[in-house]
């Protein structure tokens, strides 16, 4: 087979991105009800202590963009700490319940902007923060290393990139644990196996590429070193990356069963682009 002789920039992006916008947008308003909350109560979240490291007297002069807003759970956080926020969301339908969230007088304090994460060619060396919570999850890897890509040209010298990635050696953690505690249990080796794999809706899961499909979103989960791999590819450096560790609830699959097993978790990182 001939060598691609396509180089990076030269790749038009597939259709399917706006496939998966309408797909968030049709998501939007059961949100809540269908995701992990990685702010809830009981998480202890790295990435609310990697926003404090910033420092509170500074950041009222920056500007800070949270990329894949969402229906907006860190956007108070945000306008809080720093002067200037962006939220950006490709699913117009997120937007609206950013707004709703936020009420009409902090929303005027936000700049929306209704676009996928690569496009920030206006944005370019402007930004101070960018961060990320569960929505570098495109699963075409172009799309991926285009939109580090663009972050990384979006911030300033000496900006930060953060955020939180869905993390897919997790899941495989969780099947075992979960394993474990059906053979404890005194399951056999085969209903033991055929009870993690419905529970833990194995057949949603890619897991050699690192893909999750729910419904029409198709989602890519991260092993930490590859992310790493892809933030270097990107340019960034000082890289990060820290556990965000779940506690056993009911929102994760036989919890009851796995109250003594180490727990599971998302990746949370932090990446800078060099001052030079
Ligand atoms: C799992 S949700 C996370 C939302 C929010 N950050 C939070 O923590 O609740 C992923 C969000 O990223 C958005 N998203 C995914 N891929 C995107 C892309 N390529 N460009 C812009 N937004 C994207 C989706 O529309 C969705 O709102």
């Amino acid at each position: 087979m001939a060598k691609s002789k396509i180089k990076p920039d030269e790749i038009v992006l597939p259709h399917h991105t706006d496939d998966q916008a309408n797909a968030w947008s049709e998501s939007a308003a059961k949100y809540g009800s269908e995701f992990l909350d990685p702010f809830r109560d009981s998480v202890v979240n790295p990435l609310l202590t990697m926003l404090s490291e910033i420092g509170a007297e500074p950041s009222a002069k920056m500007v800070a963009a949270d990329l894949g807003c969402g229906t907006g759970p860190l956007l108070q956080r945000l306008l809080d700490q720093f002067g200037d926020v962006i939220a950006l969301d490709f699913a117009a339908e997120m937007l609206t319940q950013c707004r709703e969230r936020l009420g009409p007088d902090r929303s005027k304090r936000v700049r929306f902007l209704n676009r996928a994460m690569h496009e920030l060619d206006d944005l370019a060396g402007t930004l101070d923060v960018a961060v990320s919570v569960n929505s570098l999850v495109m699963p075409d890897l172009r799309v991926v290393d285009k939109t580090l890509r663009n972050i990384f040209a979006a911030l300033k010298p000496g900006g930060r990139f953060l955020g939180v990635v869905p993390s897919i050696d997790a899941i495989h953690h969780h099947s075992l644990m979960l394993w474990d505690a059906y053979l404890d249990q005194g399951y056999s080796m085969e209903e033991s196996e055929r009870l993690v794999a419905t529970h833990m809706e194995h057949h949603m899961y890619d897991f050699a590429f690192g893909k999750f499909r729910f419904g029409d979103l198709n989602q890519k989960f991260w092993q930490p070193d590859e992310l790493r791999y892809h933030l270097m590819k990107a340019g960034f450096t000082d890289i990060r990356m820290v556990r965000l560790e779940y506690p056993w609830d009911d929102s994760l699959a036989g919890y009851k069963l796995l109250k003594n097993h180490p727990k599971t978790w998302d990746w949370t990182f932090e990446a800078r682009r060099p001052l030079s």
